[in-house]
């Protein structure tokens, strides 16, 4: 099947019991066995329900895997995988990452012993310096959050082979839509759902994505005694978003092109960052792995101030002022002191994330009305 095709029907089935063409939301803890675990393959809710198993099966689908397994947020997806290794086990990531996701690495994990390297990976042999006996985990987001920053997954993947060591995309920018990382080489794909698979900012939730059976069980053993699962209106409201997202990911990048080109030219503007712009650094690879550019743009101004950055977001009157992206209305946010408040100025700045840096998620209004928001605003 085509992406489109199977966005609209992996792994749902008419309702066998009504023939409902919506998969039922299975609001129920337990399942009754017919005799001493004789049951219809459904025990307990959380190790598993219908309506998250027919989620995890569209997931599995869309991304070119086998097996997907669904959490209550995205962080509980990571927080999975991190649980994969064990003391002394070191993780290399790359340096521009969600700051939440630093923060789980760092003043979490860390303690447990695990070592994490925070690597430029622009230039995918730069991780080699990091590479040792050690090494079990690669973790890189693509595009990343909030500067766009691509990694060359099919490069990275070539280069770490031979290595025993898992490699792990946070494809939460992209969406399957674009860009599929199990075909590049990645062993595991992660999902914020939260995002755009969900795509109406109505859900929290996170998802990881494999291929290989004895992954897919060590994942789903961790899913099941960990239990931080998604309850089943989630799953249905995920499940529902997802039919929806190629057109929403088509309109999410037409306005992100418009808006790119509006701002490039604004004189108050100093840097745009779009991966669909010939200027961006890494404009090569991203149209090699992506088959479009997403619809997530952050821009610095001539000013760099954060009260010039906030003076720009208090005066959007359609764009609104909230953390999170990927939803079908566009949000506007400052990285510094929202989203990557958990790391630390320095490191901050040395990445890029200055002080009037603007995040946009785009959303698919008319363009027109969006761009008329954004100027009015930067010239407050
Ligand atoms: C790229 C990326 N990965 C992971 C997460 C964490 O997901 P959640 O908020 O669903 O826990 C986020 C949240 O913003 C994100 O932007």
């Amino acid at each position: 099947m085509e992406q489109e095709t199977k966005f609209i029907h992996a792994g749902v089935q008419p309702d066998t019991a009504t023939g409902a063409i919506m998969t039922p939301i299975y609001q129920t803890s337990t399942f009754v066995q017919d005799s001493i675990g004789v049951h219809k393959g459904y025990a307990y809710a959380r190790t598993s329900n219908p309506t998250r198993a027919a989620l995890e099966k569209n997931l599995a689908a869309i991304e070119n895997g086998s097996y997907g397994a669904c959490f209550g947020s995205g962080l509980a997806a990571i927080d999975c995988v991190l649980k994969l290794l064990k003391p002394g086990d070191e993780v290399i990531a790359n340096d521009d990452l969600y700051g939440g996701t630093y923060r789980l690495f760092t003043s979490v994990y860390a303690k447990y012993g695990i070592k994490f390297h925070f690597v430029d990976l622009a230039e995918p042999k730069n991780i080699l310096k990091y590479c040792n006996d050690n090494t079990k985990l690669i973790w890189i987001e693509t595009p990343t959050n909030p500067l766009l920053n691509i990694v060359d997954i099919k490069g990275l993947s070539m280069l770490v082979k031979d290595l025993e060591t898992l490699l792990v995309v946070d494809n939460t920018f992209a969406t399957p839509y674009l860009q599929r990382p199990l075909d590049l080489g990645a062993d595991i794909v992660m999902h914020s759902a939260t995002k755009y698979l969900g795509g109406h900012s109505d859900v929290v939730m996170g998802a990881l994505i494999c291929k290989d059976e004895t992954l897919a069980n060590n994942i789903y053993k961790i899913q099941n005694s960990v239990g931080a699962i998604p309850g089943p209106m989630d799953c249905f409201l995920v499940l529902r978003g997802i039919k929806t997202l190629h057109l929403r990911m088509e309109r999410h990048c037409e306005n992100a092109k418009e808006i790119a080109a509006f701002l490039q030219q604004h004189p108050k503007v100093d840097q745009v960052y779009w991966p669909g712009l010939e200027s961006h650094a890494n404009h090569a690879i991203a149209k090699k792995q992506m088959s479009d550019f997403g619809g997530m743009l952050s821009f610095s101004l001539i000013v760099n101030q954060k009260e010039a950055a906030e003076n720009v977001v208090k005066n959007v009157k359609v764009f609104a002022l909230a953390e999170s992206l990927g939803g079908v209305e566009s949000l506007i946010g400052h990285p510094a002191t929202m989203t990557h408040a958990a790391i630390p100025k320095e490191e901050r700045e040395k990445l890029g994330i200055v002080d009037s840096l603007i995040r946009l998620s785009i959303g698919i209004e008319h363009v027109n009305d969006l761009i008329a928001d954004l100027a009015l605003a930067l010239e407050s």
